[in-house]
């Protein structure tokens, strides 16, 4: 079975997106499966115009990635824009894919909403989204659910193209992430680098610390009993816990933990559990990074290579010299 997912790399990660996206793509990781892991850098194109910020989220991003447990010899790891026939691919899935279904696209419309230029390349988005699966004939996508809207307009493209041209492409199955359910930021929304609301995943301890300390709570004094359940600290806490542990964290709250003490408890859990992988980011050299990405470009481009003859020849493109 073909497991497929990719990142866009925007920006510095934070707590949501290991909770919500690294970990749950972690654990999908098993021997009975091929993994495909890649980094979406065409797509972040469409939200990203600063290049050297571009160059920079691309680099830290392998590295957190690989920091994180990503291991290279279990899943195939690239970079999207290494692989021309992405972009080859999203243009053939083009002239087959109507217009009614790309307009009735959720994200577009969010995403302008909240400012993006409605480019051309932001409305066909799910294509090339579409190009990234089909051209590895993954079974499962496992995703969050802002994407299942994106992965079942992929199954669309693939049915009329197999419809047009012949059995090609594998239809693949969205997998939700069965995620804490939304990790909130310190102002208590979703915690989204939108929303200036983040604790980074890796970085500085001093930003971190003072991220968490700067968790938004109510004003009950020191001593006073705190609902657990409403507050944003113990939530975050809870990601680092066992269901026992959180039953015991939950009394303290009620029994007058102060906010600065479970501020400072929160840190030091957070350092244990990140500890280890802020360790592994540190010790990785570049060269070990462009040593993964040059050997996943490698075994992705001969799949993606194979799967583009076959298609060529579909439509009327085989090579003809
Ligand atoms: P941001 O909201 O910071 O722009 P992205 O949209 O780039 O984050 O997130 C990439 C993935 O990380 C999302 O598809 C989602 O699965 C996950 N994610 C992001 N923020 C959260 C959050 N607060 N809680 C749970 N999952 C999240
Ligand atoms: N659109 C996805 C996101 O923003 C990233 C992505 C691009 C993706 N291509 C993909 C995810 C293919 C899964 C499969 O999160």
């Amino acid at each position: 079975m073909r497991v497929l997912s990719g990142i866009q790399p925007s920006g510095q990660l934070h707590w949501g997106n290991y909770f919500g996206s690294m970990k749950p793509n972690l654990d999908l990781v098993s021997p009975q499966c091929e993994n495909f892991f890649f980094i979406a850098d065409l797509h972040a194109l469409t939200s990203l115009r600063d290049h050297k910020a571009l160059e920079a989220a691309r680099r830290e991003i392998v590295r957190d990635y690989l920091a994180v447990g990503f291991d290279p010899d279990r899943a195939i790891i690239y970079e999207q824009s290494a692989i021309p026939e992405h972009t080859e691919l999203q243009w053939i899935l083009a002239t087959i894919t109507p217009m009614g279904l790309l307009e009735r696209a959720v994200s577009y419309k969010d995403k302008v909403q909240r400012g993006l230029p409605a480019t051309a390349g932001l409305f066909t988005y799910p294509v090339l989204m579409a190009a990234d699966i089909l051209l590895y004939q993954a079974d499962v996508v496992p995703v969050g659910s802002d994407q299942k809207q994106h992965v079942e307009m992929t199954r669309d493209i693939a049915t009329k193209f197999n419809n047009a041209y012949g059995k090609t492409f594998t239809l693949p199955e969205p997998r939700i992430h069965k995620t804490v359910a939304v990790v909130p930021g310190t102002n208590g929304q979703k915690m989204s680098k939108s929303y200036g609301n983040t604790i980074p995943l890796f970085g500085d301890e001093k930003v971190i610390r003072k991220a968490i300390m700067g968790i938004v709570t109510d004003s009950k004094g020191a001593a006073a009993s705190k609902n657990p359940d409403a507050c944003t600290i113990f939530k975050l806490h809870s990601l680092f816990l066992t269901k026992g542990e959180i039953a015991t964290l939950a009394d303290a709250y009620r029994h007058g933990l102060s906010y600065g003490d479970a501020k400072n408890r929160l840190f030091d859990a957070a350092m244990d559990f990140f500890g280890p992988m802020r360790k592994r980011r540190s010790e990785l050299k570049d060269a070990d990074v462009r040593a993964v990405l040059a050997e996943g470009t490698r075994k992705a481009g001969r799949i993606a290579s194979a799967t583009m003859e076959q298609v060529r020849a579909c439509v009327g493109l085989k090579k003809s010299y």
